[in-house]
């Protein structure tokens, strides 16, 4: 079985349930508490092994490679007035040379297409996909326990959270071949389905494991939903000939692509800080009053 060396980072969309917050800003970059939500994916890779990562890019997204790279009169001027705490985060979170490769999407037709992108990077093994703008918070990082889950079982994962009660028709869900605990074999996926219809209440929470045969298939993969190349209409392609798992992860997903997702990210991040979590707490307190 080989191993998940590298992960695709689809970052091309236009974030347009954010604006004007996106209009220069890419909403990748977008703050979570003191760091852009990029930065909380990319910990959450290395965390889980991943060596390789490839951002699939679009126009006015060129900041997203500057954050990876050095500011060197930043690093100066931190360094002249002796910030050596904050100047060794900066340089941590620098790749390793090598360790990152930008594609361009030359238009945003969907995130399957944006998939596809990164093939000739990926080349013949299995890869992940992180989506940049679901921020997970889990004791293990969600992708590494999808890692854990790949070695048990192999082929494709697709890591998935149960949804709020009631509303299972807005997200994407998993169908599976029984459940029982929280690594299931899948037999279908349905974006949005009709209320009552809804095979599970387990919705793809944006951590895949898969192989690179779906390359082929997205390669023909015409149109779907909302006029747009969708990576879930390859990948039930894919259910037809290999095996693909649901795996339940342990945490929980902030969808920072949505206003109220993103706020909620930035709370739920503020009370777990370490060091910010009581002042946070008091504050969020005094405004509910
Ligand atoms: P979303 O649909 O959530 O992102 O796609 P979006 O299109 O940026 O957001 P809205 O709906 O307009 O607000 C999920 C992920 O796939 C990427 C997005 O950047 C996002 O991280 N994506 C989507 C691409 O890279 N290319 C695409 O063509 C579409």
């Amino acid at each position: 079985m080989k191993p998940v060396r590298k992960a695709v980072l689809p970052v091309a969309g236009l974030g347009t349930r954010i604006l004007p917050g996106t209009k220069v800003t890419p909403k990748e970059l977008l703050n979570v508490l003191d760091r852009p939500i990029l930065s909380y994916i990319v910990a959450e890779g290395r965390a889980a092994g991943i060596e390789h990562f490839v951002f699939v890019t679009g126009r006015a997204k060129g900041a997203i490679e500057d954050y990876f790279d050095h500011q060197i009169e930043l690093e100066a001027q931190l360094e002249a007035k002796g910030k050596h705490d904050i100047l060794k985060q900066l340089r941590d979170e620098l790749p390793r040379p090598g360790e990152m490769s930008f594609v361009r999407q030359m238009a945003p037709l969907g995130l399957g297409h944006a998939v596809w992108c990164a093939r000739d990077i990926i080349g013949d093994e299995p890869f992940a996909v992180m989506l940049p703008d679901m921020v997970m918070s889990a004791k293990v990082p969600a992708m590494g326990q999808a890692m854990a889950a790949y070695n048990q079982t192999g082929g494709n994962i697709v890591v998935v959270e149960p949804c709020p009660e009631g509303q299972a028709h807005q997200y994407g869900i998993v169908a599976l071949d029984g459940q029982d605990g929280r690594l299931n074999r899948m037999t279908g996926m349905v974006e949005k389905p009709p209320k009552g219809t809804e095979p599970s209440n387990l919705f793809i929470s944006g951590r895949y494991i898969l192989q690179p045969e779906i390359f082929d298939l997205l390669a023909e993969q015409g149109k779907g939903a909302g006029g747009e190349i969708q990576l879930t209409d390859s990948m039930l392609s894919l259910l037809k000939t290999q095996d693909f798992h649901a795996l339940e992860y342990d945490g929980v997903t902030y969808d920072c692509g949505d206003k109220i997702g993103l706020l909620r990210a930035n709370v739920a991040m503020a009370l777990e800080h370490p060091e910010l979590g009581a002042a946070a707490r008091a504050a969020v307190t005094a405004l509910l009053g």
